[in-house]
């Protein structure tokens, strides 16, 4: 299937800084590079990709690795990560209905891909998967969880997930690995992919919520070092509006929403 060239990424506009700060949490403008070797911007607050992504590594790397480990098996736990296994079931069936059922040949990102379940349902189909996630210890688990007679079909990759050395893809899937990042950051992320792929980038964000809407608020009175990466909550649909009309996406769907006790998180579809 053939590619289209690269576009120039365009800066997110001003106007559209302040909007989504109000969305995601963000407060300044960003400056639209895309490259995981350059930051988005430097935030009145101070945050930026490179600071998340940090403290995203730390925690699955290190802190939750083995109760990440735990909760994408078969392993008994508690009834509340038993609603979070449930729902994360679901999105991913969710994520994969919006793809086609043959996926051969087709070479696709899983952006973040943690123990790598998606990656394996994705192979399973036929396609060639770059799966990509910050933490080597997760990576680990993947490699060991990969069935023979998928070893050909998935390459795990240790790197951050908007590196545009990982090249061009016919899809993009990117579950739950988005949940720490701002709205900002998620427009110059989409619009560095939009110009790599061709066919769908499929993402989850974390729903605006009273619950996780609380604990974003609590997560920011810590001091940054102390912080595990808080989830930041984003209305889709106004989400979804702001980076179609800032330039980011041509087009954004809210695709839905999967509830399941302690999980909560909503599936979006930019169509490229
Ligand atoms: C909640 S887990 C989800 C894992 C997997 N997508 C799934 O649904 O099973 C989030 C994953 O995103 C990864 N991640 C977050 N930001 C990343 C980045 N900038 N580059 C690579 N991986 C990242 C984390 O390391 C973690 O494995």
């Amino acid at each position: 299937m053939p590619l289209r060239p690269a576009r120039k990424i365009r800066p997110a506009p001003v106007g559209l800084a302040s909007d989504m700060g109000r969305a995601g949490g963000g407060s300044a403008p960003d400056t639209g590079r895309s490259n995981a070797g350059q930051t988005s911007g430097n935030r009145p607050d101070g945050s930026d990709w490179h600071e998340t992504r940090d403290r995203v590594e730390h925690y699955f790397d290190r802190t939750a690795t083995d109760v990440w480990t735990r909760l994408t098996s078969d392993a008994d736990v508690s009834w509340v990560r038993r609603t979070v296994r449930a729902g994360r079931d679901e999105m991913r069936a969710l994520i994969l209905s919006r793809l086609p059922d043959d996926l051969s040949g087709m070479r696709i990102l899983d952006a973040g891909c943690g123990v790598g379940q998606l990656s394996q349902a994705l192979a399973e189909r036929g396609a060639e998967v770059v799966a990509v996630d910050i933490s080597e210890s997760l990576l680990d688990v993947a490699r060991t969880r990969l069935p023979d007679h998928l070893a050909a079909r998935v390459e795990f990759r240790t790197g951050d997930l908007r590196d545009d050395a990982f090249g061009r893809f016919d899809h993009v899937v990117a579950m739950d690995s988005l949940l720490y990042y701002d709205a900002l950051d998620i427009c110059s992320l989409l619009a560095d992919l939009s110009d790599r792929t061709e066919g769908k980038i499929v993402f989850t964000v974390a729903p605006r919520t009273p619950l996780l809407t609380a604990m974003w608020g609590i997560g920011r009175l810590f001091p940054k070092s102390d912080r595990s990466p808080v989830m930041i909550p984003h209305a889709p649909r106004r989400l979804a509006r702001h980076l179609e009309r800032g330039g980011c996406v041509r087009k954004l769907s809210v695709v839905d929403r999967i509830s399941s006790g302690f999980y909560i998180s909503t599936c979006l579809e930019v169509a490229t």
